[in-house]
């Protein structure tokens, strides 16, 4: 369903400006026009620390990233979603809670290596990527080969995935595909709540609702094996 656009849309996100920190929309042959543009963020610029930055994928209205991101003051955080209604969200909470160490990227994953140095950060979550269960929308999964080498060139070494997700099915192909794209799970459970990480554990959106429905949620870490 096509959610309807917020009011006042434009002038909202004018106002987060400050912690906006990049706007994009899809464009044909994503990894092609990442070769060939590039505006490259300074982190130390842009947060006034050298501390180490950790990016979610798909922040969807930004209840984990504003909860890591006020527990973990220490760490810088970037968010990226490509609906701005969504983001518009993420980003009106982030200010009302005066968070300063989380920027926003209202851009679709693809693009990332427009503005993202390689290797410079140190931990991609996902949390609960649609599964796209569809044959024909693989290379639309947030971890699949295409999106895997991404995160790879913008990871440290030694940086890590950490993923969520309710479908079993989507998990599975996903602990595929990190094992064929240069990952190492080290970090697995199918059942988050009654395991050991549910302690340091933040609830997002969409987890609030699985968990209410009394619904498993799987959990794994991925290390960036070495080249
Ligand atoms: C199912 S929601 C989950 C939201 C949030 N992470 C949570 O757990 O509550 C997935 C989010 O990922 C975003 N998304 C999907 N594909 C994306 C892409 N290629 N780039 C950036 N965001 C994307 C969607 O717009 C949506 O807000």
């Amino acid at each position: 369903m096509r959610m309807r656009r917020k009011r006042h849309l434009e002038p909202r996100l004018e106002a987060c400006a400050d912690l906006l920190v990049a706007r994009g929309r899809p464009m044909p042959n994503l990894r092609e026009a990442a070769e060939h543009y590039r505006a490259l963020l300074d982190f130390s610029e842009l947060f006034g620390n050298d501390n180490p930055v950790e990016l979610e994928v798909g922040c969807g209205n930004g209840r984990f990233i504003i909860g890591l991101a006020k527990r973990e003051p220490a760490k810088n955080y970037l968010a990226v979603e490509i609906c701005s209604n969504v983001i518009l969200t993420a980003m009106e909470n982030a200010k009302r809670e005066g968070i300063g160490n989380v920027r926003f990227l209202n851009i679709p994953a693809e693009i990332l290596p427009c503005y993202l140095p390689e290797r410079s950060v140190e931990t991609v979550y996902l949390n609960f990527s649609t599964p796209l269960p569809e044959t024909s929308r693989e290379r639309q999964r947030l971890t699949s080969s295409r999106f895997l080498s991404i995160y790879r060139a913008l990871l440290k070494d030694g940086g890590r995935i950490v993923q969520k997700t309710d479908s079993e099915p989507f998990f599975d192909y996903s602990l595929r595909k990190y094992a064929e794209n240069g990952f190492e799970v080290t970090e697995l459970t199918r059942d988050l709540h009654a395991s050991a990480y549910a302690a340091e554990n933040i609830v997002t959106e969409y987890e609030q609702n699985f968990i209410d429905r009394g619904l498993p949620i799987f959990r794994a870490a991925a290390v960036k094996r070495e080249e």
